[in-house]
Protein backbone atom coordinates (compact mmCIF):
# COMPACT_ATOMS: atom_id res chain seq x y z
CA UNK A 1 0.00 0.00 0.00
CA UNK A 2 1.33 3.40 -1.04
CA UNK A 3 1.58 6.47 1.57
CA UNK A 4 -1.71 8.17 -0.28
CA UNK A 5 -3.65 4.91 0.05
CA UNK A 6 -2.48 4.28 4.10
CA UNK A 7 -3.58 8.08 4.68
CA UNK A 8 -6.91 7.60 2.86
CA UNK A 9 -7.62 4.40 4.73
CA UNK A 10 -6.47 6.34 7.83
CA UNK A 11 -9.18 9.45 6.95
CA UNK A 12 -12.00 7.04 6.50
CA UNK A 13 -11.34 5.77 9.90
CA UNK A 14 -11.38 8.83 11.35
CA UNK A 15 -14.71 9.87 9.87
CA UNK A 16 -16.42 6.59 11.05
CA UNK A 17 -15.02 7.02 14.62
CA UNK A 18 -18.43 7.88 16.66
CA UNK A 19 -16.33 8.19 19.61
CA UNK A 20 -14.06 11.27 18.57
CA UNK A 21 -15.45 15.05 19.95
CA UNK A 22 -16.62 18.02 17.61
CA UNK A 23 -18.15 15.60 15.08
CA UNK A 24 -20.79 18.44 14.67
CA UNK A 25 -18.33 19.88 12.66
CA UNK A 26 -16.51 18.44 9.17
CA UNK A 27 -13.87 16.44 9.43
CA UNK A 28 -10.55 18.23 8.00
CA UNK A 29 -7.88 15.62 7.92
CA UNK A 30 -5.15 17.34 6.18
CA UNK A 31 -3.72 18.04 2.57
CA UNK A 32 -0.40 18.26 0.12
CA UNK A 33 2.22 15.37 -0.73
CA UNK A 34 2.11 12.20 0.88
CA UNK A 35 5.91 12.14 0.11
CA UNK A 36 6.58 15.54 1.39
CA UNK A 37 9.79 15.83 3.74
CA UNK A 38 8.00 18.92 5.83
CA UNK A 39 4.52 18.70 7.59
CA UNK A 40 2.93 21.71 8.73
CA UNK A 41 0.41 21.04 11.98
CA UNK A 42 -1.44 24.15 13.02
CA UNK A 43 -4.18 24.00 15.99
CA UNK A 44 -7.28 23.10 14.70
CA UNK A 45 -9.93 23.83 11.82
CA UNK A 46 -11.46 27.56 11.72
CA UNK A 47 -14.98 28.51 10.02
CA UNK A 48 -13.86 28.88 5.82
CA UNK A 49 -11.50 25.24 6.58
CA UNK A 50 -14.40 23.81 8.70
CA UNK A 51 -16.87 24.70 5.35
CA UNK A 52 -14.18 23.86 2.72
CA UNK A 53 -12.90 20.61 4.81
CA UNK A 54 -9.19 22.12 3.82
CA UNK A 55 -6.95 23.06 6.16
CA UNK A 56 -5.61 27.05 6.37
CA UNK A 57 -7.65 28.19 3.79
CA UNK A 58 -8.86 31.37 5.62
CA UNK A 59 -7.07 34.31 5.80
CA UNK A 60 -4.10 32.94 8.39
CA UNK A 61 -4.34 29.77 5.78
CA UNK A 62 -3.48 32.17 2.63
CA UNK A 63 -0.75 33.80 4.78
CA UNK A 64 0.87 30.42 5.37
CA UNK A 65 0.61 29.45 1.63
CA UNK A 66 1.88 33.01 0.20
CA UNK A 67 4.81 32.72 2.80
CA UNK A 68 5.65 29.23 1.10
CA UNK A 69 5.79 30.89 -2.30
CA UNK A 70 7.62 32.91 -1.72
CA UNK A 71 10.12 30.73 -0.27
CA UNK A 72 10.02 28.52 -3.71
CA UNK A 73 7.89 25.82 -2.11
CA UNK A 74 4.79 24.77 -3.69
CA UNK A 75 1.80 24.29 -1.19
CA UNK A 76 1.20 21.19 -2.55
CA UNK A 77 5.08 19.87 -2.00
CA UNK A 78 4.45 20.46 1.58
CA UNK A 79 1.73 18.62 3.81
CA UNK A 80 -0.60 20.60 6.08
CA UNK A 81 -2.88 19.16 9.03
CA UNK A 82 -4.01 20.63 12.04
CA UNK A 83 -3.90 18.69 16.06
CA UNK A 84 -7.36 18.31 16.44
CA UNK A 85 -9.15 17.96 13.00
CA UNK A 86 -12.42 19.45 13.01
CA UNK A 87 -13.71 22.72 14.31
CA UNK A 88 -14.30 24.04 17.77
CA UNK A 89 -17.40 25.70 17.97
CA UNK A 90 -16.83 29.73 17.79
CA UNK A 91 -13.19 28.92 17.39
CA UNK A 92 -12.71 28.41 21.01
CA UNK A 93 -9.17 26.74 22.04
CA UNK A 94 -9.05 22.91 21.51
CA UNK A 95 -9.87 21.57 25.02
CA UNK A 96 -6.97 18.92 27.00
CA UNK A 97 -9.43 16.04 25.97
CA UNK A 98 -10.32 16.90 22.48
CA UNK A 99 -6.70 17.45 21.49
CA UNK A 100 -6.29 13.63 23.33
CA UNK A 101 -8.83 12.24 21.16
CA UNK A 102 -7.12 13.04 18.27
CA UNK A 103 -3.44 12.04 18.64
CA UNK A 104 -3.89 8.84 17.97
CA UNK A 105 -4.56 9.47 14.38
CA UNK A 106 -2.24 12.52 13.55
CA UNK A 107 0.37 10.19 15.15
CA UNK A 108 -0.55 7.67 12.22
CA UNK A 109 -0.73 10.72 10.33
CA UNK A 110 3.24 11.76 11.09
CA UNK A 111 4.44 8.05 10.91
CA UNK A 112 2.74 7.56 7.18
CA UNK A 113 4.20 10.46 5.80
CA UNK A 114 7.31 10.13 7.95
CA UNK A 115 8.92 13.81 7.51
CA UNK A 116 12.23 15.09 8.39
CA UNK A 117 10.50 18.01 9.69
CA UNK A 118 7.74 19.04 11.04
CA UNK A 119 6.80 22.77 11.83
CA UNK A 120 4.70 23.65 14.31
CA UNK A 121 2.18 26.27 14.15
CA UNK A 122 1.14 28.65 17.35
CA UNK A 123 1.26 27.41 20.87
CA UNK A 124 -1.45 24.84 21.03
CA UNK A 125 0.50 23.20 18.40
CA UNK A 126 4.45 23.70 19.86
CA UNK A 127 2.71 22.43 23.22
CA UNK A 128 1.39 19.14 22.05
CA UNK A 129 5.49 18.35 21.06
CA UNK A 130 6.92 20.26 23.61
CA UNK A 131 4.59 21.04 26.81
CA UNK A 132 7.30 23.24 28.06
CA UNK A 133 8.44 25.71 25.36
CA UNK A 134 7.11 28.62 25.19
CA UNK A 135 6.48 30.02 21.90
CA UNK A 136 8.03 33.70 22.28
CA UNK A 137 11.07 32.32 23.55
CA UNK A 138 11.39 29.32 21.22
CA UNK A 139 9.97 29.67 18.05
CA UNK A 140 12.75 29.12 15.37
CA UNK A 141 14.71 27.04 17.07
CA UNK A 142 15.06 23.58 16.34
CA UNK A 143 14.22 20.46 18.28
CA UNK A 144 14.94 16.98 17.62
CA UNK A 145 12.02 15.14 18.40
CA UNK A 146 11.57 11.23 17.88
CA UNK A 147 12.85 10.83 14.24
CA UNK A 148 12.05 14.27 13.08
CA UNK A 149 13.22 17.88 13.29
CA UNK A 150 10.55 19.90 15.15
CA UNK A 151 10.71 24.38 14.48
CA UNK A 152 8.20 25.64 16.34
CA UNK A 153 6.60 28.81 14.29
CA UNK A 154 4.55 31.84 15.33
CA UNK A 155 0.60 30.90 13.77
CA UNK A 156 0.28 33.15 11.09
CA UNK A 157 -3.21 33.97 12.65
CA UNK A 158 -0.90 35.78 15.35
CA UNK A 159 0.77 37.24 12.62
CA UNK A 160 -1.97 38.90 10.82
CA UNK A 161 -2.39 40.72 14.58
CA UNK A 162 0.93 42.21 14.77
CA UNK A 163 4.03 42.99 12.18
CA UNK A 164 6.45 42.04 14.75
CA UNK A 165 4.94 38.74 14.66
CA UNK A 166 4.82 38.55 10.93
CA UNK A 167 8.37 39.54 10.69
CA UNK A 168 9.67 36.50 13.04
CA UNK A 169 7.33 34.33 11.64
CA UNK A 170 8.46 34.78 7.85
CA UNK A 171 11.99 34.76 9.33
CA UNK A 172 11.53 31.38 10.78
CA UNK A 173 9.81 29.94 7.47
CA UNK A 174 13.01 31.40 5.45
CA UNK A 175 14.77 29.13 7.68
CA UNK A 176 13.17 26.00 6.60
CA UNK A 177 14.58 25.03 3.39
CA UNK A 178 18.28 25.41 4.66
CA UNK A 179 17.47 23.32 8.05
CA UNK A 180 15.58 20.62 5.48
CA UNK A 181 19.25 20.33 3.51
CA UNK A 182 20.73 19.41 6.35
CA UNK A 183 18.45 17.56 7.96
CA UNK A 184 20.23 14.08 7.62
CA UNK A 185 22.86 15.69 9.10
CA UNK A 186 21.64 16.86 12.41
CA UNK A 187 19.58 13.84 12.84
CA UNK A 188 22.69 11.71 12.50
CA UNK A 189 24.28 14.01 14.91
CA UNK A 190 22.10 14.53 17.71
CA UNK A 191 20.64 11.00 17.87
CA UNK A 192 19.02 10.88 21.45
CA UNK A 193 21.66 9.26 24.21
CA UNK A 194 18.89 8.92 26.54
CA UNK A 195 16.16 7.00 24.40
CA UNK A 196 13.55 8.31 27.81
CA UNK A 197 14.13 11.76 27.34
CA UNK A 198 11.19 12.57 24.48
CA UNK A 199 13.13 15.32 23.10
CA UNK A 200 16.52 17.34 22.69
CA UNK A 201 17.37 20.73 21.15
CA UNK A 202 19.31 20.34 18.64
CA UNK A 203 21.07 23.57 18.49
CA UNK A 204 19.45 26.73 19.77
CA UNK A 205 19.60 28.66 16.39
CA UNK A 206 21.09 27.12 13.77
CA UNK A 207 21.70 29.87 11.04
N1 LIG B 1 -5.81 27.89 12.13
C1 LIG B 1 -5.31 26.65 12.35
O1 LIG B 1 -4.64 26.39 13.33
N2 LIG B 1 -5.58 25.72 11.44
C2 LIG B 1 -6.28 25.94 10.33
O2 LIG B 1 -6.47 25.02 9.55
C3 LIG B 1 -6.77 27.24 10.14
C4 LIG B 1 -6.52 28.20 11.04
Amino acid sequence: MDKAEELKNLEAEMAADNMLPLRESNLVFGEGSPDSKVMFIGEAPGFNEDREKRPFVGRAGQLLRKNLREMGWKENDVYITNIVKRRPPENRDPLPNEIAAYQPYLEKQIKIINPKIIAALGRFSMNYFLPEAKISRDQGKVFRFKNFLLVPIYHPAAALRSTEVLGEMQKSMKQLPKILEKADEFLAQSRPEQPEKKEQTVQKKLF
